[in-house]
């Protein structure tokens, strides 16, 4: 079929015709702008999901809907190691200029301006505002950030009040922020909701399993109250129900007069299994192979095939870029071991005996690793695993076990030479993956400046600043079998 009528719309935060499965909690968003609107306490709750699951297009409409009662809405992505405090106050400084032209430079708006004038200058250095009022000190300015976060998210909230609008902040990517920043901006929520002021932070991450991977064994005395309350705001995309997944096909085929037989339908939702991006993925590949207007299991079978090959050559490479030998090791070892992409695990020690991992530590280091990455997800734990605790590992993607299986995860490494024109290390010593297949050790060590998002030619284990010195040595790894040597 014509390419130019395609409904589908794989991508990066790209609205689906059809925003399929999403309806309780789009429904509930606006029970809670509803109720700010009222001068009701509510708070919104933080989207968590793996990659592609649809939660950058679900942060989009929360800001579309109440961009259209009137509030006020400022939206960004976090970016790796940049402060909160930079991020939020670039947001209150677009919110202030925005109340200030719609309603005219009113003093409470000069105000509050004049104490991000003087927050920025404690707590944002490093951000700057041209903002042409005079600081007012003493009200976000003493340093201690969490208390300064609170101090402004209350003022805005009073002038927004005073104007009866609501503001509404909005941050993508929050998993990258610390969760001391995440518990600080929990705070500051939980005090302008005390207050009644209508002002909604919104925030989409990565589920954060990483956060529990590594709470493994740590006790949970140690949270922070607002962390451990956070736990229950969290709503997590699981992947798209079948229904869902149906209607995510259909609806935007029927909008082009084109409609699914029920065999390539069925076969189609199967292949996904329920990823909101692969839906799209594959809409767009069978669009291209069909002939319509009715489309027929042999497209599906055939837009599959082409969809496993773009995934195996060209995203799983990337997804995979930058692990170390270690990490791809325990991938692969994991699509072994797992039953529809989850492995699970009877214990901690368990996981470290399978993973072959050296005992707690390195089992919450590594899936903790390897989770903030979106390559796996924990399943079964909305809490802390402890010893004893069963759990199961799941690869983050469909299909992704397969192409473990069948590579070892070694294609990434010879896309990413081949991609960058580097030459191919000659492999001298061949490895013992564990399990089935045999891979040169040289070409599943990343190659020099593989690094990961900006850190450089640093070796993964050998941590970021900040890490503490055990960290390496913990990570040594446990080779039950000798490497021949030659
Ligand atoms: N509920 C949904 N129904 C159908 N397609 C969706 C849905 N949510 C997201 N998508 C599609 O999935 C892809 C990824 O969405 P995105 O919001 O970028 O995911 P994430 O931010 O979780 O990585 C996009 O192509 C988008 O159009
Ligand atoms: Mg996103």
């Amino acid at each position: 079929m014509d390419l130019r009528n395609s409904p589908y719309v794989p991508g990066a935060g790209t609205r689906p015709v059809a925003l399929a499965g999403r309806d309780d909690i789009i429904e509930r968003f606006d029970v809670t702008l509803s109720r700010l609107e009222a001068g009701r306490a509510d708070t919104a709750p933080l989207i968590m999901g793996a990659r592609g699951s649809g939660k950058t297009v679900l942060l989009n409409e929360f800001g579309a809907m109440a961009k259209k009662r009137g509030w006020f809405v400022a939206s960004e992505e976090v970016i790796p190691n940049t402060p909160l405090s930079s991020l939020i106050a670039v947001l209150a400084h677009e919110v202030l200029l925005e109340m200030s032209t719609r309603h005219r430079v009113a003093a409470n708006v000069r105000r509050a301006l004049g104490v991000l004038k003087a927050f920025t200058a404690v707590s944002a250095l490093g951000v700057s505002l041209s903002i042409d009022v005079d600081a007012v000190r003493g009200t976000a300015d003493t340093g201690l950030f969490s208390r300064d976060l609170r101090r402004l998210f209350t003022e805005i909230g009073e002038v927004a009040k005073e104007q009866s609008v609501g503001v509404v902040f909005s941050l993508d990517e929050i998993h990258t922020l610390e969760s001391d920043e995440l518990s600080d901006l929990n705070s500051a929520m939980h005090r302008t909701a005390q207050l009644g002021l209508p002002v909604v932070f919104i925030g989409a991450g990565l589920f954060p399993s990483w956060q529990q991977a590594g709470r493994i064994k740590q006790s949970p005395l140690r949270l922070s109250s607002y962390v451990a309350r956070m736990e229950t705001s969290f709503v997590r995309l699981k992947p798209l129900d079948s229904a869902a997944s149906r209607e995510a096909f259909t609806a935007p085929a029927l909008s082009e007069g084109v409609d699914f037989s029920d065999a390539a339908l069925d076969e189609a939702v199967q292949f996904c299994q329920g990823n909101s991006w692969l839906i799209q993925l594959m809409g767009a590949e069978v669009w291209e192979v069909s002939s319509g207007p009715t489309i027929a299991l042999f497209d599906v079978q055939v837009a599959s095939d082409r969809v496993r090959q773009k995934l195996n050559q060209w995203f799983f490479p990337r997804l995979t870029r930058g692990c170390t030998d270690k990490e791809l090791e325990i991938l692969a070892l994991i699509a072994n071991g797992s039953h529809h992409g989850i492995m699970n695990f009877d214990s901690v020690s368990d996981c470290a005996n399978s993973l072959q991992l050296d005992g707690a530590w390195a089992v919450r280091y590594a899936l903790t690793e390897l989770a903030k990455r979106d390559l796996i997800e924990l399943e079964y734990t909305d809490g802390p695993i402890y010893d004893n605790d069963g759990f199961g590992v799941r690869l983050s993607v469909p299909m992704m076990d397969d192409y473990f299986r069948t590579t070892g995860g070694i294609f990434g490494f010879s896309a990413v030479h081949h991609t960058n024109n580097e030459k191919s290390e000659p492999y001298s010593r061949p490895s013992e993956l564990p399990g089935k297949s045999n891979v040169p050790r040289e070409l599943v060590t990343p190659r020099p400046g593989a690094g990961r998002d900006g850190e450089g030619q640093l070796p993964a284990w050998r941590g970021r600043p900040g890490r503490t010195k055990e960290e390496p040595a913990a990570m040594r790894l446990r080779h039950r079998r000798r490497l021949p040597q030659r």
